[in-house]
């Protein structure tokens, strides 16, 4: 028995890092589980041929879920795979999203908030109400990130998107009252998302260099990619239930701690 049998649910650009993470953890405990990404490759094919050595169905649904219509049609390819949406985790970033104030122009500002802001809010919206016309309840889970809570130079605007997540996990849990639905982030500090070497069968890849967070993370080390997927596993499932509206810190004390704040 699985903490999620019979559930399923779709991860937003899992075919690494944290959301291949998520995928992997969530099939352990018995759930089917769809990847999304933009990137179509091998190791996207790998990581949906992993969800299938756990004894689960795995999907991929290609597509870009910084639009509206992107998002709509890889809810429609996964739910014609799956016939239901129990679990919906918003994960897609796109790489380098660190930019000085004054480099961050209009193009760089939208780019962010259509994946960060727009493209979560209207899955997450869309999920809700497949979830609605099911009556089974459901989970929404955003990745949100310590930079929704400080400001570190040069992530503005990827703060900006993380933080309005923060405030719309709030709405959904609001608007979705006695729908049985869920809505959370989860806020990860600093996680190695490489992948495991030759893509191996395991969860994590390699770690990041501890002597980087001695100075400063309470926790001594960087995370890993099974810290953030256990934490949207007790989410995911009857052990998080009671949990609405909240973003969870998963960052090894980094917020907790006074040299981070300084
Ligand atoms: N890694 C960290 O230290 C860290 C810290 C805080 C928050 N986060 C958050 O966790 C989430 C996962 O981060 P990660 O480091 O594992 O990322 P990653 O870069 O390893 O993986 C992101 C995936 O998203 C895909 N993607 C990019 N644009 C897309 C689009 N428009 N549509 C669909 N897929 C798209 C990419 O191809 C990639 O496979 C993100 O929301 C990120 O902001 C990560």
């Amino acid at each position: 028995m699985g903490l999620l049998d019979g559930k399923k649910a779709l991860i937003t650009g899992a075919r690494k890092g944290i959301g291949r993470g998520i995928a992997l953890t969530l099939a352990n405990e018995g759930a089917d589980v769809g990847i999304n990404d933009i990137v179509d490759d091998d190791v996207s094919h790998r990581a949906v041929e992993l969800i299938a050595k756990r004894n689960a169905k795995g999907t991929f649904h290609a597509g870009d879920v910084s639009t509206v219509a992107g998002i709509n049609s890889v809810i429609d390819s996964f739910l014609n795979e799956h016939g239901q949406i129990d679990i919906l985790v918003n994960n897609a970033i796109f790489p380098d999203q660190s930019r000085p104030l004054f480099d961050t122009d209009e193009v760089f500002w939208d780019r962010m908030m259509d994946l960060s802001l727009k493209g979560y809010f209207f899955g997450s919206q869309r999920a809700a109400r497949e979830m609605i016309a099911q009556k089974t309840g459901g989970r929404i889970i955003c990745l949100a990130s310590v930079h929704a809570y400080t400001a570190i130079e040069n992530w503005t605007a990827y703060g900006t998107a993380k933080a309005g997540l923060r405030r719309m996990v709030k709405g959904f849990a609001t608007d979705l009252r006695g729908h049985n639905i869920t809505a959370n982030c989860i806020a990860p500090g600093a996680i190695s998302n490489a992948l495991p070497e030759g893509n191996d069968d395991v969860i994590d890849g390699p770690p990041h260099d501890p002597s980087r967070f001695t100075e400063h993370l309470p926790s001594a080390k960087g995370g890993l990619p099974s810290d953030i997927a256990n934490a949207v596993l007790y989410l995911s499932s009857e052990l998080g239930q009671y949990v609405n509206g909240e973003t969870i810190l998963v960052d090894g004390g980094m917020i907790a701690s006074k040299k981070m704040r300084d």
